[in-house]
C-alpha cells in the first residue's frame, strides 16, 4: 500500500475514504460518481456479495440468506473478503470503502489491516437521511439485471415501463428492497452499525453529509466535506 500516491486523473494527493450511512442514503450513487471523477478505487461490499450470489459462488451461498432477510453477513466472512481485496493492492490511487465496516469488530480489524500496511484513512463520511425518505427511495428502486443500470420512481423512470433503456431487459427489484426487509435493515443499522459512527468520531475523522437533497447537491456537499473543489 502507498498512503500518498498521486492521483493520475487530477495530479492530486490520493484520498482514502469510507462511506457510512443507512440503507438507501445514497452511498453507492455518490461513490460511483466520486470514484469516476477522481480515478479512485470503489469497493462496495454489497455489490461484491450480489455478484457472488448471482454467480452461485461459495461466498454467494454463504451470504444469500442473510441478505434476503436484511441481516448482516457474519464478520469473519466479511473481514476475510476485505483482507483479500485490500491485499490485492491498487490502493495508491485512493479508495472508497462503501458498506464496510458495518460492525465494531469489522472497524477494529480494518484499523489493524491499515496499521499493518501503513495506510491511513482520511475521512469517514456519514450520509444522513430520514427514515421516510429511505423507505421512499428503496420502494422506488429498480435495476437492470443485464447491465446493472439503476432506475427510481418517480425521479428516474425508464422510457418504456418496466424495461431497461439500454438493452430492453425486464427491470427487477432487489429482494431486500421489500418494505418489511427495509425496516429490518434499518433496525440492523441502528443496532449494529451506528456504534461505529462514534468509533470514527473519536478518531476525529467523521464528517456528516446532509444527504436528503438532490444527488447533485449531495455531491457538492460531499466534495466540500472531503476538502475538494467541484
Ligand atoms: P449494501 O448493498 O451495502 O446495501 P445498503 O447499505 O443497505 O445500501 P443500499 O445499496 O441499499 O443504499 P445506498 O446507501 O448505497 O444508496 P444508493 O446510492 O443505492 O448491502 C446489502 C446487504 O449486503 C446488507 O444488507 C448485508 O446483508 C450485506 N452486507 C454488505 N456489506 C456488509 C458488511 N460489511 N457486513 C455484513 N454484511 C454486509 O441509493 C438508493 C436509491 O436512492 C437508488 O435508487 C438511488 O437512485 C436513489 N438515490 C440516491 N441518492 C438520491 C438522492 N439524493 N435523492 C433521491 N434519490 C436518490
Amino acid at each position: 500500500f502507498h498512503e500518498e500516491g498521486q492521483n493520475p486523473r487530477e495530479g492530486l494527493v490520493a484520498v482514502n475514504l469510507l462511506f457510512l450511512g443507512p440503507p438507501g442514503s445514497g452511498k453507492g450513487t455518490q461513490a460511483v460518481r466520486l470514484s469516476e471523477q477522481l480515478g479512485m478505487m470503489h469497493l462496495s461490499t454489497g455489490d461484491i456479495l450480489r455478484e457472488a450470489v448471482k454467480n452461485g459462488t461459495e461466498l454467494g451461498k454463504q451470504a444469500e440468506g442473510f441478505m434476503k432477510r436484511g441481516e448482516l453477513v457474519p464478520d469473519d466472512v466479511m473481514i476475510g473478503l476485505i483482507e483479500d481485496r485490500l491485499g490485492d493492492g491498487g490502493l495508491n490511487k485512493g479508495f472508497i470503502l462503501d458498506g464496510f465496516p458495518r460492525t465494531l469488530p469489522q472497524a477494529e480489524s480494518l484499523r489493524g489491516m491499515f496499521g499493518r500496511h501503513d495506510v491511513s484513512l482520511d475521512k469517514a463520511v456519514l450520509f444522513s437521511v430520514s427514515e421516510d425518505e429511505i423507505v421512499r427511495r428503496l420502494s422506488g428502486r429498480w435495476y437492470c439485471p443485464r447491465c446493472n443500470a439503476g432506475y427510481n420512481y418517480p425521479a428516474a423512470v425508464p422510457r418504456v415501463e418496466g424495461q431497461c433503456d439500454h438493452d430492453g431487459s425486464a427491470l427487477r427489484r432487489r429482494p431486500d428492497d421489500d418494505e418489511a426487509v427495509v425496516r429490518n435493515r434499518l433496525e440492523v443499522y441502528k443496532k449494529q452499525t451506528r456504534p461505529i459512527e462514534d468509533f470514527y468520531r473519536e478518531e476525529s475523522i467523521l464528517t456528516v453529509v446532509e444527504a436528503e437533497q438532490t444527488p447533485d447537491d449531495v455531491y457538492r456537499a460531499l466534495l466540500a466535506a472531503i476538502g475538494r473543489q467541484n
